[in-house]
């Protein structure tokens, strides 16, 4: 963490926190609980309630989830203990105490760790991306078809378009704070990318590389044929609708099979076991 301790003896700066700045620059909690309850009941015509959060950092979707519906479950997991903890602290322990029963923060590896049959697994932000080759990401995949119950759905997202090819900042305010999204890295031959996520603050102060991503860009048509290797028996992509006054997305997502070129997409692919 790249945050600067100022010792001073009048007024102690407070330090800025990188997973409260992630959560309000990066995470939507709210239309996630939204797109996975209609996922998955247009597909099974019952309700979702037990959601597995693979990667799940802070348990915010987690969280979320649980405080949505008396009935919610969620398991959140993830193999390091500082987010789990964080989580713990801010998002876990401010709900309403039965929803607090219901969500488990687990410190463990995505691979291994074992949970009661999910109605749908999220691995979120792209966190799968961390598997840079076929035998692993087909790894993961077979064993995330194994968390789910049998009507259970695994839904992931994706980005990609020319610009997600090419070195490039994008900085987005966000009131008190700037978000930047860095592509450090983008090799052409093998997808090996490197992103950071920087915040800029009041008074010239910043948090540089806060976050640090080393991933493979993979295709939705590689993800699309992995899934169905895995077993997955329906794969579908869900792009983004286009908001006609600014050609900007305007967060709702339907399934389709093809789209038009883009230069910078977000999609969700929704295996179903
Ligand atoms: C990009 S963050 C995702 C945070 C959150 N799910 C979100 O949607 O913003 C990726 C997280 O995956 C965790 N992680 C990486 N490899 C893992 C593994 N094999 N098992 C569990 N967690 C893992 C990291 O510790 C990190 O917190």
């Amino acid at each position: 963490m790249a945050g600067k301790k100022k010792k001073s003896k009048k007024k102690k700066a407070k330090r800025p926190d990188k997973y409260d700045l992630y959560q309000r620059s990066v995470q939507e909690p709210e239309a996630d609980v939204a797109l996975l309850k209609r996922l998955f009941k247009s597909r099974f015509g019952k309700p979702a309630r037990r959601l597995r959060e693979d990667f799940g950092g802070t348990a915010l979707l987690a969280c979320e989830w649980a405080k949505e519906h008396r009935d919610n479950r969620a398991w959140a997991i993830d193999l390091d203990p500082e987010p789990l903890a964080w989580g713990e602290k801010h998002n876990r322990a401010a709900l309403p105490e039965d929803a607090r029963e219901r969500v488990s923060l687990i410190k463990g590896n995505v691979l291994t760790t074992r949970t009661p049959p999910a109605d749908i697994t999220v691995a979120f932000n792209f966190s799968y991306f961390l598997f840079k080759t076929r035998a692993e990401l087909l790894s993961y995949f077979r064993k995330a078809r194994t968390t789910l119950a049998r009507q259970g759905l695994l839904v992931l997202d994706a980005y990609g378009g020319a610009d997600a090819q090419r070195r490039q900042k994008e900085i987005r305010e966000h009131g008190d704070f700037d978000y930047v999204w860095d592509q450090d890295v983008f090799d052409p031959i093998t997808h090996d990318v490197v992103n950071y996520i920087h915040f800029e603050l009041p008074r010239g102060r910043s948090l540089r590389r806060a976050f640090s991503y080393h991933w493979r860009l993979w295709s939705l048509p590689e993800i699309k044929e992995l899934l169905g290797e895995a077993g997955f028996k329906d794969v579908a992509v869900y792009w983004e609708g286009t908001d006609p006054k600014n050609d900007e997305g305007n967060g709702i997502f339907t399934r389709r099979n093809h789209a038009p070129d883009d230069p910078a997409w977000i999609a969700y692919v929704v295996g179903t076991r």
